[in-house]
C-alpha cells in the first residue's frame, strides 16, 4: 500500500479510502499483530523499586502543565492550576519546594465565566499556559485566567519567584488559549514572544502572532484564511532567520469524503514588519507546507502531537526535528503512534519551491511556479517588500511540496503526546539519539536510534497507575533526568538506572547508550565522562560475545555459556519442585535444559518461566533457562538438582563455579505436607494437578492390581458418575508404577489436596 502521496489526486484518495475500508474490514488482531512496532525490552511498572521515581505533589495543588527549566539547570518553575512554583531539583530525588505564588483568575473574571456558562468547577481558573524566561530578572507567563487569557511579569530574586501585583496583569490575548482544552505553544526568541493559539472564546479564531519584544506586533490574517478554523498548535521552534510553527488542521485542499487532518510547519520571518498599505500589522511572510509521517502498509499519520528541535553539538551535523504524530483512524482498539525526523534543510527546501493556489471558481488547488517578483514573495529578504509581492503573499500562503520525515518508531497501541531528545555519547566514539516519549495512558519510552537503523526500546515505565496522559516532559541534562507533568504532580525520572542490568550480557544486551559494563568493578554503571577505556558496550549489534569476553575474539565462545553460579537444591525423590527463571528481558525467548538434553516432558511443566518438576529417582542433575536475543544465547539461571548430597555428584565440567544451596520445593507428594505455604501457588493449579494426577495414577494402578483393592475401586467407580478431579485424563494413557514410594501416599492426602486446590480455583 503506498500512501506517502496522500491526498495529492484523487486516485490517492480513493487509495486512501479503499485501504482504510480494508483496514477497517480486516479482523483488528490480524493486523495490530503483525505491525506492533518494537517492543519495550524491560518493563517496570508503577512503583517498581528498580526505577525508583521521586514525585513531587502537593495537597491543593492540580494541572502541573507548563514547565521551565532555570538556564543554570538548578531550578524548575512549574505553571500549574492558579500558582507557579519554583522547585529545587539539584539533589536527586524528590524535587523541593523553593517557593510558590499564587496567580488565581480574579473573582470578577471567574463569575463572568461562570454567568458565560462555563463550569465554576473545571474551567473557570487561570490554567497556566505559557512560561518563558524573558530576561535575567524577569519571567513572562501567560494563563488562561477564567476564559480571560491574561499576561505578567514575574520577578526572580535568586531564582525565588516575587509575588505578582494586579496592577501589573495585562490582556494575553493571542498568547494564551482562553480554553484549557485547546491547544497553544509559544517561544521567545530575541526577546519577542512568537504563539499559536486560539484567539477567541469560542475556539473558532486560530492565531499565529508576536508580541511583546521590540519589534512591532504582527497577527496572522483571519480572513484570509491562511489558518483552517480548526488549526490546533503544538510546537514553536525558533531558527536563524525564521520561526517555525508545527501544527494540525483540516486539509482545505484535498476532497475527501469525510473530515481530513492533515499536519504542518509553518514559517515566519524574525524580520517581519508587516506591510505598509497592505497587510497592515501582518505577517508578510507567512507560509505553510504540508508534513508527511508515513511508512509503507499503514495508515498515514496525519496528526501532529509534538515537535522538538535538536541542535547538534558540532556545527558539520545537521539540526533536525523530531515529531510524534497519530492518525486519525485507528484499527480496532489501537492507536498508532510514529516518530518522525525532519531535516530543517528539508523544511527551507520546501519553503524556496513552488507554491499552491486555489482557484476560486472550481474550489481546487492548483500548482503555482515561482513568481517574477525580486526579491521573492515572502522570502526574510531585508527592506519593505513591494504591493504586488504582499498580494501575492495573501493568496500564495501554502507550498506545493510537501516536507517528507524519515520514519524512526512506528508503533501500534500505543498514543504519544509528549517528547524530549538527546544526544548520548556512546563508548565508540559515535553519539546515539535518545528520545523520551510519554504516552496518553501514562507510561513513558526511553527509545535509542543508533546510526541508521530504527528505533529500539530500552524500557518502558509506567509512571502512575491510573492512566492519564503525560503532559510535559522536560529534560534536565545537567541533573541526568525527565521530568513529567501530570494533572497531580510532577515526575522525576532519572536518565537510567544501570543496576538493574546485573551481567554484562544483559548490560550490553539492553543497548541502552547510558550504560555500560565495568570489568574491573563488575557492575553495569552510568557513563561517566571522560570515558574509561576499559568499559564495555555494543549499541551497534548488542553483541555480548563481541563485548563480554576479555580473551581475544573468536578463541573461545565457552567463558559466556558457563554459568555464573550453581544453584544447589537438595530434594527427596517425588518431590514437586519449583524452579523459577526470571525473565529480564521481553525481547528474548526462554527454553529449559536437562543436562545436554530436554527436560523431561512427562513430569515437569513451564508455568510463568518456572520449571514445575517432579523429581523422579534417575532425573536430578543440570536444569538451566537459557534465553536466546539477538542471535545470543546464555543460561539465565543454573540449578544442580539431586537428591543426595549434590557436591559429590557435581559434574566435573562444572567444576570450579561458585554454587549456593537453595530450597526450590513446592510441595512434597506423600510426605503429607501441604500446599498452605506462606505464599499462594494456586495460579499454579493446573500443573500441579496434573503433576499430582500422574503420581495418583501410579498408586491406583498398584491398588487395582490387589485382589482387596480391584473390589474397592469398583465400588467406587459404580458408586459415583463423575471421577474426582484429580483421576482425568492423564489416568488412562500415562501409568507409572514404578515408584516404590508412592505406594505409600495415601489416598485421603491427595484427595483432600485436590479438592482444596478445587475449591481455590472454582
Ligand atoms: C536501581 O536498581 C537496583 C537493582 O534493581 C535497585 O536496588 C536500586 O534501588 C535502583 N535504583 C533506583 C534509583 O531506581
Ligand atoms: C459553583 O457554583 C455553584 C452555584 O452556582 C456553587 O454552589 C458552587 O459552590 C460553585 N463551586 C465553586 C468551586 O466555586
Ligand atoms: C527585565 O524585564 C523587566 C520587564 O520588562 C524589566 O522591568 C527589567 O528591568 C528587565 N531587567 C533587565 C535586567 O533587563
Ligand atoms: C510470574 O513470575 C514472576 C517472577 O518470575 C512473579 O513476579 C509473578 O508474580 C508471576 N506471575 C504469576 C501470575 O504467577
Amino acid at each position: 500500500m503506498a500512501l506517502p502521496a496522500l491526498g495529492l489526486n484523487p486516485c490517492s484518495l480513493l487509495h486512501l479510502f479503499l485501504c482504510q475500508l480494508l483496514l477497517l474490514l480486516l479482523p483488528s488482531t490480524a493486523v495490530g499483530d503483525s505491525v506492533q512496532g518494537p517492543v519495550p525490552r524491560v518493563k517496570f511498572h508503577a512503583g517498581d523499586g528498580r526505577r525508583a521515581l521521586s514525585l513531587f505533589h502537593q495537597k491543593d495543588l492540580q494541572d502541573f502543565d507548563t514547565l521551565l527549566l532555570s538556564s543554570d539547570g538548578n531550578t524548575l518553575y512549574v505553571g500549574v492550576r492558579e500558582a507557579i512554583l519554583a522547585l529545587d531539583i539539584q539533589d536527586p530525588g524528590v524535587p523541593r519546594l523553593k517557593n510558590m505564588i499564587s496567580w488565581p483568575a480574579s473573582d470578577r473574571k471567574k463569575s463572568e465565566c461562570a454567568f458565560k456558562r462555563k463550569s465554576n468547577e473545571t474551567q473557570c481558573f487561570n490554567f497556566l499556559r505559557v512560561l518563558v524566561s524573558f530576561n535575567a530578572t524577569h519571567l513572562y507567563a501567560c494563563g488562561t485566567f477564567a476564559f480571560s487569557p491574561s499576561c505578567t511579569f514575574i520577578e526572580l530574586q535568586d531564582s525565588y519567584l516575587q509575588p505578582i501585583s494586579e496592577n501589573r496583569i495585562l490582556e494575553g490575548k493571542g498568547q494564551s488559549p482562553f480554553d484549557p482544552a485547546h491547544k497553544h505553544t509559544a517561544v521567545l526568541a530575541d526577546g519577542n514572544l512568537y504563539s499559536g493559539t486560539m484567539n477567541n472564546f469560542l475556539g473558532s479564531e486560530p492565531i499565529l502572532m508576536r508580541a511583546l519584544g521590540p519589534q512591532p506586533v504582527l497577527k496572522t490574517d483571519n480572513f484570509l484564511r491562511w489558518l483552517q478554523s480548526d488549526a490546533s498548535f503544538v510546537a514553536a521552534i525558533p531558527s536563524t532567520d525564521v520561526v517555525y510553527f508545527f501544527f494540525e488542521e483540516s486539509a482545505s485542499e484535498f476532497e475527501f469524503f469525510e473530515k481530513l487532518h492533515t499536519s504542518r510547519v509553518a514559517r515566519v520571518c524574525k524580520n517581519d514588519v508587516g506591510g505598509e498599505k497592505l497587510l497592515q500589522k501582518k505577517w508578510t511572510t507567512f507560509l505553510k507546507a504540508q508534513l508527511l509521517c508515513t511508512q509503507a502498509g499503514q495508515l498515514p499519520f496525519n496528526v501532529i502531537r509534538h515537535a522538538v528541535l535538536l541542535a547538534p553539538n558540532s556545527s558539520s551535523a545537521e539540526p533536525y526535528v523530531y515529531a510524534i504524530f497519530t492518525s486519525q483512524w485507528q484499527v480496532g482498539e489501537t492507536r498508532s503512534s510514529a516518530v518522525c525526523a525532519f531535516a530543517l534543510s528539508d523544511i527551507q527546501r520546501v519553503f524556496e519551491g513552488k507554491y499552491k493556489e486555489l482557484n476560486k471558481e472550481t474550489s481546487r488547488w492548483t500548482t503555482y511556479g515561482v513568481p517574477n517578483i525580486n526579491p521573492r514573495p515572502g522570502s526574510c529578504s531585508v527592506g519593505p517588500s513591494s504591493d504586488k509581492a504582499l498580494t501575492f503573499m495573501k493568496n500564495h500562503f501554502l507550498m506545493d511540496q510537501q516536507v517528507e520525515g524519515r520514519p524512526l518508531l512506528v508503533k501500534s497501541g500505543v498514543e504519544y503526546t509528549q517528547l524530549a531528545v538527546e544526544m548520548a555519547p556512546g563508548i565508540e566514539g559515535h553519539s546515539h539519539l535518545v528520545l523520551y516519549l510519554g504516552t496518553a495512558t501514562g507510561f513513558l519510552h526511553k527509545a535509542v536510534v543508533s546510526g541508521d537503523s530504527d528505533a529500539h526500546l530500552v524500557e518502558e515505565i509506567q509512571l502512575f497507575p491510573e492512566p492519564e496522559p503525560v503532559r510535559n516532559l522536560q529534560l534536565a541534562p545537567s541533573q541526568g533526568a525527565v521530568f513529567a507533568g501530570f494533572s497531580k504532580g510532577i515526575w522525576r525520572v532519572p536518565r537510567a538506572n544501570c543496576s538493574v542490568y546485573e551481567s554484562c550480557v544483559d548490560c550490553v544486551l539492553a543497548r541502552d547508550p547510558h550504560c555500560a559494563w565495568d570489568p574491573k568493578a563488575h557492575v553495569c554503571a552510568l557513563l561517566p565522562n571522560p570515558i574509561p577505556m576499559s568499559w564495555k558496550q555494543d549499541m551497534e549489534r548488542g553483541n555480548p560475545d563481541w563485548a563480554c569476553t576479555s580473551v581475544p575474539r573468536g578463541r573461545s565462545r565457552r567463558p559466556l555459556r558457563r554459568p555464573q553460579i550453581i544453584k544447589e537444591v537438595l530434594a527427596a525423590p517425588n518431590s514437586l519442585l519449583e524452579l523459577p527463571c526470571p525473565h529480564t528481558s521481553a525481547l528474548a525467548s526462554y527454553l529449559w535444559t536437562h543436562g545436554p538434553g530436554q527436560i523431561p516432558e512427562d513430569s515437569s511443566a513451564v508455568y510463568n518461566g518456572s520449571l514445575l518438576l517432579l523429581l523422579r529417582a534417575g532425573q536430578g542433575g543440570l536444569y538451566q533457562c537459557w534465553a536466546t536475543e539477538n542471535d545470543f544465547s546464555y543460561p539465565v539461571v543454573s540449578y544442580w538438582v539431586d537428591s543426595q548430597d549434590p557436591s559429590l555428584a557435581l559434574d566435573p565440567e562444572l567444576a570450579g563455579i561458585p554454587r549456593e544451596r537453595v530450597e526450590a520445593p513446592l510441595t512434597r507428594v506423600g510426605g503429607g505436607a501441604s500446599l498452605a505455604a506462606p505464599r499462594s501457588y494456586w495460579p499454579h493449579f493446573l500443573t500441579v494437578t496434573v503433576l499430582l494426577a500422574l503420581v495418583l495414577s501410579g498408586f491406583l494402578i498398584l491398588l487395582i492390581a490387589s485382589p482387596l483393592g480391584a473390589l474397592r475401586a469398583r465400588g467406587k467407580v459404580q458408586g459415583c458418575g463423575t471421577p474426582p478431579p484429580g483421576e482425568k485424563a492423564p489416568l488412562s494413557r500415562k501409568q507409572h508404577p514404578q515408584n516404590s514410594t508412592e505406594h505409600r501416599t495415601s489416598v485421603g492426602d491427595v484427595d483432600s489436596d485436590n479438592n482444596h486446590l478445587g475449591t481455590e480455583v472454582a
